[in-house]
């Protein structure tokens, strides 16, 4: 084509998308710190190449789709690749995986007419690229992609990822290992492990990794590889670089070969012959992404046949014989509305974004939490800035990054109060702490949220007594703590806005059904910190009564099972303060009498479920949470809040979180509504 001509405007928009690309390479590869979504990098990279293929001439050989990636960090020696480490080109939908078929077979039948071939399918994971030497059986040295040429040499820091065997298998029914063989894969990072990873560094101050695949780099591209050692990584191999004494025919032979001598490879490869084949298989993939342990960003598709493959050959940058068939985003931009500042039940104010509504992964997103100051300062977030937002294994969404190159001139930062955002007090932050804390006790977002969390259906569970209602409670100022509940008076009741006398009667008698509890409730909802309604159980199990734990201390507190320090210290320490007692005291004034225990009843009833737990993730259509977290108790099970080893059950509603990856990796048996629905009618 002749393209002599090449308007102005085109020229000035491949310059300027080649300069981003570039710079966002280097954030990626080089600084582990991207800025932009993959979605909105694969965007700009499609855009250019699709004006270099229709204008050839704007395309020089320094353009950014000719290269693989970044340029290695100089710290690392290089680490040369022989053969280039390609990259993949990207599809995104059927009709362009119906497209990529065609070329192939167009490709094929003009060499030697060849018609029927299969492919295989695998999960593209999404870490970081290496290759991997082994010579005579030997893990000699390794390296990451880099620029596809030369990367860095971290052979220390792979030697101590587990799964990453230092020498391959032998064995009379094994095929003999090969005497050279750099084979090709990825680091992951478990996603499970990544949640954990970024506690504890925002506990230490140092920043958070914006997902497990930067956790991945920045664990393998260590200088000290005793921090890598600490790393829970894994690798999975997927391509091979050269195998001198052993001749593989097809990828299919490879995946099957390679964990024969020790290599891992993805138990989700699948050989695939059509294309309709194919994308049954990407939705299948589509659907349980999630639930995978390590996150993938789509698949990758890959003619099986070697021969195939090699008369296919590759392009300037990635084979033709294989694409990555990419997943939508989960991750979207938006941007920064307001940032408001809100304060919970212990007085924790918490910065809020208020974000331009923006859908993340099917669902509608327009606030985000920023957990405290520090999160503000670290991503550096302006009120008017524009925000990568990310669902990642998480199920709540969360700002990853700024986008830098789109601030505005006008964005401005929003500074955390000095005083409390509802009461005007002064705010408290306490030296070893990163929360900032309204200490007023008669605060009314204070006040409001611990009676929320008082006539909650796990604590007293006063039917009727909604969000809306504590309000005017509150701000009529009615009810200054939970005893003043049972002060109530039915005329004054009537002296509130649309209170009928129908409401008053029923809410007057449901505060009162509610003073016949159990020990266990009554501990629970008291809030006091880290005491959840498990350990509240556990606690009122051992305790008689509520006057002996006002007494306990820690060594006793710690002897019980599931207790540990920071537990009993908070125990301890909230019944300390004169506040809290007089907080207790007031309430047995008012009338608040125990039964036995609901769980020293379910322990003589022995129930249907005694002696298994329950976990449950994401949300129930058919049963409310807490309905179901009754009859659990009533046959005599545990609902417990995370997944571990003891777990026996895992109840899977819509849109599960991280427990659903976390019980199936141990292999935990999971019930869907409709299955558990099925145990509970065999009882
Ligand atoms: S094959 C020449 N297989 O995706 C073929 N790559 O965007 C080279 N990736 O650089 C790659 N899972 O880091 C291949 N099953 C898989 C993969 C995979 C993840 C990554 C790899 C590659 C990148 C391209």
């Amino acid at each position: 084509m002749n393209d002599y001509k090449v308007p102005k405007e085109i020229l000035a928009r491949v310059k300027s998308i080649s300069e981003e690309i570039l710079k966002h390479n280097y954030n990626y590869y080089v600084l582990d710190k991207p800025e932009i979504t993959d979605h909105l990098y694969d965007q700009l990279f499609r855009e250019l190449q699709e004006l270099e293929a229709k204008y050839p001439s704007v395309s020089s050989e320094h353009s950014p789709t000719k290269r693989v990636g970044g340029e290695p960090l100089s710290s690392f020696s290089i680490f040369k690749h022989d053969p280039p480490m390609m990259s993949l080109d990207n599809i995104f939908s059927k009709d362009e995986l119906i497209v990529y078929e065609e070329r192939i077979l167009r490709f094929l039948e003009k060499e030697n007419g060849k018609k029927k071939f299969d492919y295989v399918i695998e999960p593209k994971l999404d870490g970081v690229a290496v290759e991997v030497i082994y010579t005579d059986g030997n893990f000699s040295y390794g390296g990451t992609r880099g620029d596809g040429i030369n990367g860095e040499d971290v052979t220390e820091n792979l030697r101590t990822i587990r799964s990453l065997p230092l020498r391959l298998l032998r064995g009379k029914d094994l095929p003999v290992s090969p005497k050279y063989l750099s084979i090709r894969g990825e680091v992951v990072f478990p996603i499970s492990s990544f949640h954990d990873l970024n506690i504890k560094r925002e506990k230490e101050g140092v920043s958070l990794f914006a997902n497990p695949r930067n956790a991945a780099a920045g664990s393998l591209r260590q200088l000290d590889s005793s921090v890598t050692s600490s790393r829970p990584l894994d690798i999975f191999f997927y391509a091979l670089g050269r195998c001198e004494g052993y001749d593989f025919s097809s990828q299919s032979e490879m995946l099957e070969i390679l964990p024969k001598w020790g290599l891992p490879v993805s138990p989700f490869a699948t050989v695939c012959s059509s294309t309709e084949e194919i994308y049954l298989l990407y939705q299948d993939f589509l659907e349980k992404r999630r639930n995978f342990s390590y996150e993938l960003d789509g698949m990758v598709i890959k003619v099986n046949s070697f021969s195939y493959q090699k008369l296919l050959g590759n392009t300037s940058r990635a084979p033709r014989w294989a694409t990555a068939y990419k997943f939508p985003a989960e991750s979207s931009t938006t941007i920064v509305k307001d940032i408001i500042f809100q304060v919970g039940r212990t007085g924790t104010v918490t910065p809020v974004a208020i974000l331009k509504p923006v859908k993340v992964g099917g669902v509608e997103v327009s606030r985000a939490t920023l957990h405290n100051e520090g999160e503000i300062f670290r991503k550096d977030i302006l009120v008017g800035d524009t925000v990568n937002i990310e669902r990642a294994g998480d199920v709540i969404p969360k700002i990853s990054s700024v986008i830098n190159s789109k601030r505005p001139k006008d964005a401005y930062r929003k500074n955390f109060p000095e005083k409390c955002p509802v009461c005007e007090k002064l705010l408290y932050k306490h030296i070893d702490e990163a929360a900032i804390r309204c200490t007023n006790v008669l605060c009314s977002a204070v006040v409001s949220e611990r009676i929320k969390h008082f006539a909650s259906t796990s604590a007293m569970d006063i039917d009727g007594l909604g969000e809306k209602m504590i309000e005017k409670l509150v701000t009529s100022e009615y009810v200054n703590e939970p005893s003043d509940l049972y002060r109530l008076r039915f005329e004054k009741l009537l002296l509130l806005d649309r209170m009928g006398n129908k409401s008053a009667k029923n809410l007057i008698d449901s505060i009162e059904k509610s003073k016949n509890t159990t020990l266990d409730r009554f501990i629970f909802s008291l809030g006091i910190r880290f005491v959840g309604d498990r350990v509240s159980k556990i606690i009122a199990l051992n305790y008689k009564s509520i006057n002996e734990l006002m007494h306990a201390d820690k060594e006793s507190l710690l002897k019980l099972d599931d207790i540990g320090e920071i537990v009993a210290e908070s125990i301890v320490t909230f019944f300390s303060t004169l506040e809290s007692l007089k907080f207790v005291e007031n309430l047995l004034e008012v009338g608040i009498s125990f039964n036995i225990n609901e769980n020293e009843q379910n322990d003589v009833k022995e129930g249907a479920f005694s002696n298994k737990s329950f976990v449950i993730t994401g949300t129930l259509k058919k049963i409310k949470r807490a309905d179901a977290k009754k009859l659990i108790e009533k046959l005599g099970g545990r609902l417990l809040g995370s997944v571990s080893n003891k777990t026996d059950y895992l109840i899977l509603g819509d849109d599960p979180g991280k427990k659903y990856n976390d019980a199936l990796k141990l292999g935990i048996e999971i019930l869907n509504e409709d299955k558990f629905e099925n145990l509970l009618a065999g009882v």
